[in-house]
């Protein structure tokens, strides 16, 4: 299968490729870092020529009339040297919003935009955006995160959306929005002190499930939001 991996220089990212390279498939990557090459497009997914940028490059590396089979965005921010998830309403920012918004969700839009014009009737596709559990406005009990949480929302409206919109020009295609449970990456450092024990996972192990999970995905499920056990979280 051609599958797209973008945020692959991330800590799911980059163990989702290894694997998919490992299970034979052919891996396009998209990200910020790296080298340009055969299969890898530099883009940063937040801004709007990334839109242009990934679909020039995918019209480089797919043989004509040749589509994508998946597609996994990964890309996603919780915190940054100078930002840390908000505590309180007082701790909030515009300029945090908008970098949550625009990593969390605009990242996803411009991919989608980018890959629009591959998804037809007789070519479906499946896609996978990487949201998180505390996306959920059933869920919270808590509060706090306001800006992930925000964002994460949003990502998973549009999710929703796209489904919709791509179910229609493509009924097989399915669009998923997936919680990958707490993993080690960079991303949730700062916060790994508080888990339970056996519930912090490693890259491989969410690899493992996002495409477990992808593989599994049926037209039915499109335009729900998933644990990575494969089932349905509310909205
Ligand atoms: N780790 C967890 O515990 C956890 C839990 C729930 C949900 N998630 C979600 O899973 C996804 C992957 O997370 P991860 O743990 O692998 O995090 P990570 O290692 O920090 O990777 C996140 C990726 O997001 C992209 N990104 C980050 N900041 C960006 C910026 N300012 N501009 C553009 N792109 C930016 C980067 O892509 P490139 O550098 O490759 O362009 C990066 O590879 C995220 O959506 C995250 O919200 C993670």
């Amino acid at each position: 299968m051609r599958i797209l991996v973008a945020g692959s220089s991330g800590g799911i990212g980059k163990a989702v490729v290894s694997l998919l390279r490992e299970h034979g498939h052919t891996v396009f990557t998209v990200s910020r870092a790296g080298e340009v090459g055969a299969a890898h497009c530099i883009a940063d997914l937040t801004s709007p020529e990334s839109v242009a940028q990934v679909s020039q490059f995918l019209n480089r590396v797919l043989p004509p009339k040749v589509s994508l089979d998946a597609v996994y965005c990964c890309a996603g921010i919780l915190h940054t040297g100078w930002n840390m998830p908000e505590k309180t309403l007082v701790q909030m920012s515009a300029d945090w919003l908008q970098q949550s918004m625009a990593v969390n969700v605009l990242s996803h839009v411009h991919l989608a935009q980018a890959i629009a014009p591959l998804v037809t009737r007789s070519q479906p596709l499946r896609w996978l955006s990487l949201s998180a559990m505390v996306g959920s406005a059933t869920d919270n009990g808590l509060g706090g995160w306001y800006s992930y949480r925000m964002s994460k929302a949003a990502l998973n409206m549009f999710v929703k959306n796209l489904s919709i919109e791509w179910g229609r020009k493509s009924p097989q295609s399915v669009v998923v929005a997936v919680h990958p449970g707490t993993t080690d990456t960079l991303l949730s450092q700062p916060f790994q002190a508080g888990i339970a024990e056996g519930k912090l996972y490693t890259p491989e192990q969410s690899a493992e499930r996002m495409v477990a999970v992808m593989e599994g995905l049926k037209p039915a499920q499109s335009g729900h939001f998933l644990h990575w056990d494969g089932s349905v979280l509310p909205f």
